[in-house]
């Protein structure tokens, strides 16, 4: 996939069925820059009538919030890559810091998430991004550039056309605290060069980096005017149609 500026809502555990129906309704029905991808992450429950929704406008796109890291079978309350995509759902999220954090998921599954989910043609938005105490302690470099290698490392050059990556800096979600501008800009650019290490210049040129972390209609603009900065993913003001469209509309 080209480099693409991509922003994404993801509505965690929040909304209720009406509330996820009348959201994804508000925001394909405002005006809405269309060079930009808009892709909804909803609870799991609400995904197959939200994809449905998303269906009737181009560039909108649905996404899971998790995916099972096992193909099928007797995991209870798990779902799988291919239940993900048998409802047209085109995208999952894996390695959110709170999937790290709460469910202390790892590498390894993390590994097998994005196997499953390529295998069965849904793009991986891969998310990381380093703790308060590394970013004190002058860590957060070494530690994004572990947390992409560790996993990314498994992959060859024609997956990472599917994969799109989120930075977020967990001290910056849910917090109201935000990188500045250039902070996420220096970190989006040594993303982009550890992808060159691993795949080369023209993988790393094409991947598109989102910013994550308190993202909201005062500051998109100045991240996204970022060089290396190509769109967010959104927490908190995704679950508000007019801050979400505003967001959008910040390209
Ligand atoms: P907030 O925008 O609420 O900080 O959340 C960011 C996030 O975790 C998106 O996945």
């Amino acid at each position: 996939m080209n480099r693409k500026k991509i922003v994404a809502g993801n509505w965690k555990m929040n909304t209720s069925f009406p509330e996820a129906i009348k959201l994804a309704k508000e925001i394909m029905a405002a005006q809405t820059n269309d060079e930009v991808i808009k892709i909804f992450f909803p609870p799991h429950i609400f995904l197959h009538e939200v994809t449905e929704q998303v269906k009737q406008k181009t560039l909108f796109f649905t996404g899971a919030q998790n995916c099972s890291e096992f193909e099928k079978g007797a995991y209870t309350g798990e779902i799988s890559a291919t239940m993900i995509n048998s409802i047209g759902c085109k995208y999952v999220l894996v390695g959110h810091s709170e999937r790290r954090l709460y469910f202390n998921e790892n590498a390894h599954q993390l590994k097998s998430k994005i196997e499953q989910a390529l295998k069965h043609n849904l793009h991986v938005v891969f998310c990381f991004g380093e703790q308060l105490s590394e970013r004190k302690s002058n860590l957060h470099v070494e530690t994004v550039n572990r947390q992409l290698t560790e996993v990314l490392e498994n992959f060859n050059g024609e997956q990472l056309n599917n994969i799109i990556l989120a930075y977020e800096p967990v001290w910056a979600i849910g917090t109201g605290e935000t990188a500045s501008p250039q902070q996420a800009q220096e970190m989006h650019a040594n993303v982009r060069d550890c992808i060159e290490k691993l795949f080369g210049s023209s993988i790393a040129s094409n991947i598109s980096i989102l910013y994550g972390g308190s993202c909201n209609p005062a500051n998109a603009k100045e991240l996204f005017a970022c060089k290396d900065v190509d769109g967010g993913l959104i927490g908190g003001a995704s679950l508000k149609a007019d801050d979400f469209c505003k967001i959008i509309n910040s390209f």
